[in-house]
């Protein structure tokens, strides 16, 4: 047994090649974690290997494989993988032919006779990729002992752009000539016909709907369907397509599959506060794997729209109010959905939207007009738009808002200049649902008009409104559209549809076997439950209350969300089914039932305004006012809180609260719910808030009076599983806030990376007049970007750069700070790093958000985390829209959020 004496040599390293050098490697991001784990299984492994020789290693490899082709992480899932020699002229000593699992972490082992040298090399191809041959120093200082050597690597690789130029090459001159033999049959009416988009069968999600599907699929007058799924809902339509159309075109089908298709996981919101990116790409992964097991080859999402303003009830549909973090998000969702392989049969066409700048409607009143500068949106609402261009999105959604008083459905400098010029987009424009025929009620023409303009601005495809439909043919006839436009959108959507596989197998979205075994599977639900647990963020603890005992105790639970499900999905559930998720009840049951005494009350409605009431009721609200009076309710509530040792208040909006058409002018919780927290707060008994809601709330009062408060936004089908779990400490909370939490919704438009003015307020002084601030409130937010608490305390040690003066573009500065964790439980904490630009040609904003770094330590465990900053990260468009850097000072800011960070200064010259 002492031949087993293991020697663990841990090589942190990347191959850092060209364009990649923004992606450095930390032993501290949650990959390597995982990779660590991945390393405990292959040591157990070993202990039962017998060695023949003296000369004789055993080599253990474990790690993970990284395409750090863009700025975040992707695994690659194939490749080989050798052990070579490099004194015998590269000849592999030992070829393990190794395929990684689907996210690019692999664990080989093999047993080598050699002499030994002291150095091995690596190589890994996969295709696609440039090939790595990576040097591994062994250093062996005894011999005769050291028998077994593990690697953790952790290899970076960039794509080949030769062997993907010729792959792609090879596949752009088959789809151009499939494309072209079919154009030159089709008639101007059939071309007509594939640019309209309809809806047909179980969601209506516009104020119209189509007509006479099924004779226009037959007329060859239809593209596209959606807001119909199942391979049995699908196939009949794409059998009308394909057997009595004259030329058998396929139709392309799409859904809003946004934050899951049937298991939903939380809201896009809340997906974005779990700040990390593999969770992201994984939930959209297994989105399109559910979405294509159901007929569907199309989504339309990612939502990437950046929103400053909590009354707009699509704040919930996107990633917050971040362009640097959305632009991260964006790219996640896109890789997600589409994969490597647009034509494998579990990989969509992403549609990004709502291009663009949705998000900026005037007043957060949904669908009203946005009016900004040019250099806004360059730097603050564009980017994550062109982030998920450049990771390859295939489709682009336009959205409803008018942009520099042009609707952005007829805005050619948007999606001609902009999308295609600019950002080089090669995919298909779709409208938002109608927008075209919206553009008459914007005042820029009547139906022909707009359609022509829409057409000639750069759209492709027309969503309900069937402008196209029954304007275009009249406008070529009228010269005011020529058929080489409509020949070139026609052109896009036949590549989209060729990019898919549908010419080679239209049905390949409808193997009725797959529903069965791909969706709403239990590792899809765990994977439902995780992602909830990440998202979770805890606003306010009084580090005693949470987690609760698991034993023992007396929990009353309370709200009118506690046993609730029909509202745990959010908006835009999609094919998601309510009855199939877990109330928070359920969830406590499940978790603590029996150990602990759980009494419960609803306490109060969630909601008695009529006027609010009557409209969310109009649309599938399902929200019924209790029997009992509100004060009988509040009785019964605190009737058991009093027996009760803590209190859970599971209080928040209704999933119709937020989510499209659904602004709000009050962002705090509705009155009724609020009687009750008063009553629960005056019993004296710690009480917990369990928040649901889409969007970020004012809870000044509230943060005043609770032990805790945890935000769960709208968490999907596991959301009371979740909750459950970190409740109750099976799980540490570490989601951070994406958008700020305001003290008053008067605050609104409020965002951490606003603009410094000539008379920033400070509120020390804070009877200053003539200084831009409030007379009655502060002017910073209750609950700033990047705030979330853990159970345990994160303390940062004091920052330090390696360099003080920089100079030029290759030049890097490296910025240090050590962690340490000094509560007594694991967790994990987002390390966030902020550039302030004190002095440029333009006003920046106070500071962006640059980097992050999600690290997890155990309890009294202490880590130094490191970040490298590049001149990349001191860009801005200037005021001619030239993304640039000025040299000058900098101030870096480290910290666990936008406010509580430490600073160093430096100066980067030219
Ligand atoms: C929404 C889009 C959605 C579309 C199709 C529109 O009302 O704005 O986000 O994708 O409907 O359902």
């Amino acid at each position: 047994m002492n031949l087993f004496i293991f020697f663990c040599i841990f090589v942190q390293f990347s191959i850092i090649q060209v364009r990649t050098d923004e992606c450095e490697l930390t032993s501290n991001d949650a990959d390597v974690q995982l990779t660590t784990k991945t390393f405990l299984q292959s040591r157990q492994f070993c202990s039962e290997t017998r060695f023949p020789s003296r000369n004789t290693r055993q080599i253990i490899i474990s790690g993970r494989l990284v395409d750090y082709t863009a700025r975040c992480k992707r695994g690659i899932s194939q490749a080989d993988i050798e052990i070579i020699h490099g004194q015998s002229g590269f000849h592999p000593i030992c070829r393990e032919l190794h395929h990684p699992n689907s996210r690019g972490f692999y664990n080989l082992s093999t047993v080598i006779v050699t002499p030994f040298t002291g150095q091995l090399y690596i190589r890994v191809t996969s295709p696609g990729y440039e090939t790595v041959l990576k040097r591994v120093p062994i250093s062996l200082s005894s011999q005769r002992k050291r028998k077994t050597i593990f690697l953790q690597l952790k290899l970076a690789m960039v794509r080949s752009e030769a062997q993907m130029e010729q792959q792609q090459d090879q596949q752009t001159q088959r789809m151009n000539s499939i494309v072209d033999t079919l154009m030159s049959q089709m008639t101007i009416e059939e071309k007509i016909g594939q640019l309209n988009l309809v809806t047909v069968g179980f969601d209506v999600t516009g104020p119209i709907v189509s007509e006479n599907v099924d004779e226009n699929i037959r007329q060859g007058r239809i593209g596209g369907v959606f807001n119909t799924f199942t391979p049995k809902g699908v196939r009949p339509l794409q059998e009308l397509a394909m057997n009595h159309t004259r030329l058998k075109i396929p139709l392309i089908f799409g859904y809003d599959v946004i934050h899951g298709h049937r298991t939903i996981f939380p809201i896009s919101l809340g997906m974005s506060t779990t700040w990390d990116m593999a969770v992201i790409e994984t939930s959209a992964r297994i989105a399109a794997q559910e979405a294509t097991a159901d007929g569907l080859n199309w989504v339309f999402s990612p939502m990437v729209d950046i929103a400053r303003d909590a009354r707009w009830g699509r704040i919930s549909e996107g990633a917050g109010e971040d362009p640097w973090l959305g632009s991260q998000i964006a790219a996640a969702m896109v890789r997600g959905y589409q994969g490597s392989d647009l034509s494998s049969s579990n990989t969509v066409i992403a549609c990004l939207k709502h291009f663009a700048l949705y998000g900026g409607a005037e007043a957060g009143r949904d669908y009203n007009t946005v009016d900004m500068s040019r250099i806004t949106m360059y730097n603050y609402f564009l980017p994550p738009y062109h982030a998920a261009v450049e990771a390859g999105a295939g489709s682009v959604m336009t959205s409803f808002n008018e942009i520099d008083s042009i609707p952005a459905s007829g805005n050619r400098w948007l999606l001609q200049d902009l999308l295609r010029d600019q950002w080089k987009f090669n995919g298909f424009v779709v409208t938002d649902y109608t927008a075209i025929n919206e553009m008459i009620e914007h005042g820029v023409g009547n139906l022909q008009e707009v359609s022509a303009r829409a057409l000639n601005a750069g759209v492709d495809m027309d969503m309900v409104g069937e402008g196209f439909l029954t304007t275009l043919l009249k406008s070529v006839q009228e010269g005011k559209v020529t058929e080489q436009t409509i020949n070139q959108a026609c052109r896009r959507i036949l590549e989209a549809k060729y990019k898919l596989g549908l010419f080679d197998d239209p049905y390949r979205y409808c193997d009725d076997s797959r529903p069965g075994t791909d969706i709403f599977t239990n590792e899809n639900r765990l994977a439902a439950r995780d992602f909830a647990r990440r998202s979770f963020v805890l606003l306010k603890t009084d580090r005693k209350t949470l987690p609760l005992a698991r034993s023992n105790s007396t929990i009353a639970l309370i709200g009118p969300l506690a046993d609730d499900r029909r509202n745990l999905l959010g908006s835009w559930s999609a094919a998601g089914n309510w009855n199939q998720s877990v109330s928070v009840r359920e969830g406590i049951i499940n978790l603590v039932g029996n150990k602990n005494q759980v009494l419960f009350a609803k306490g109060s409605n969630l909601i008695e305004d009529t006027y609010m009431l009557q409209q969310l009721n109009a649309h599938g609200g399902e929200i019924v006012i209790d029997t009992q009076s509100a004060q009988q309710m509040i009785d019964e509530a605190v009737g058991i809180a009093s027996k009760s040792d803590v209190v859970v208040a599971v209080v928040g909006e209704s999933q119709g609260m937020t989510g499209e058409a659904a602004s709000r002018v009050d962002i705090g919780l509705p009155e009724c719910q609020k009687r009750l927290l008063q009553a629960l707060f005056n019993t004296g008994k710690p009480v917990v808030i369990v928040l649901m809601n889409g969007r970020p709330m004012t809870l000044t009062w509230e943060h005043e009076h609770a032990a805790a408060i945890l935000e769960t936004w709208f968490a999907g089908t596991e959301a009371g599983n979740a909750i459950a779990e970190v409740l109750f400490g099976l799980y540490n909370p570490a989601g951070k806030l994406t958008t700020t939490f305001p003290r008053h919704v008067g605050q609104i438009p409020l965002y951490y990376n606003h603009k410094q003015t000539g008379r920033p307020f400070n509120a020390t002084q804070f009877t200053d007049k003539y200084k831009s601030r409030y007379l009655d409130i502060p002017n910073d937010p209750l609950y700033p970007f990047g705030h979330g608490f853990s159970y345990t305390t994160f303390e940062f040690g004091t920052i330090s750069g390696d360099k003080s003066e920089l100079r030029g573009d290759s030049d890097r500065l490296t910025v240090r700070v050590p962690i340490s964790n000094r509560g007594a439980y694991g967790g994990e904490e987002v390390v966030q790093l902020y550039i302030s630009d004190p002095a440029a040609s333009v006003t920046r904003a106070v500071r962006e958000l640059k980097n992050f770094k999600k690290i997890y330590l155990r309890a009294q465990q202490t880590d130094e985390v490191t970040f490298v900053v590049t001149t990349n990260d001191l860009k801005f468009y200037n005021t001619n829209l030239d993304y640039v850097w000025e040299e000058g000072d900098f101030i870096i800011h480290i910290g666990p959020d936008s406010v509580n960070t430490q600073s160093i200064r430096v100066k980067w010259l030219k």
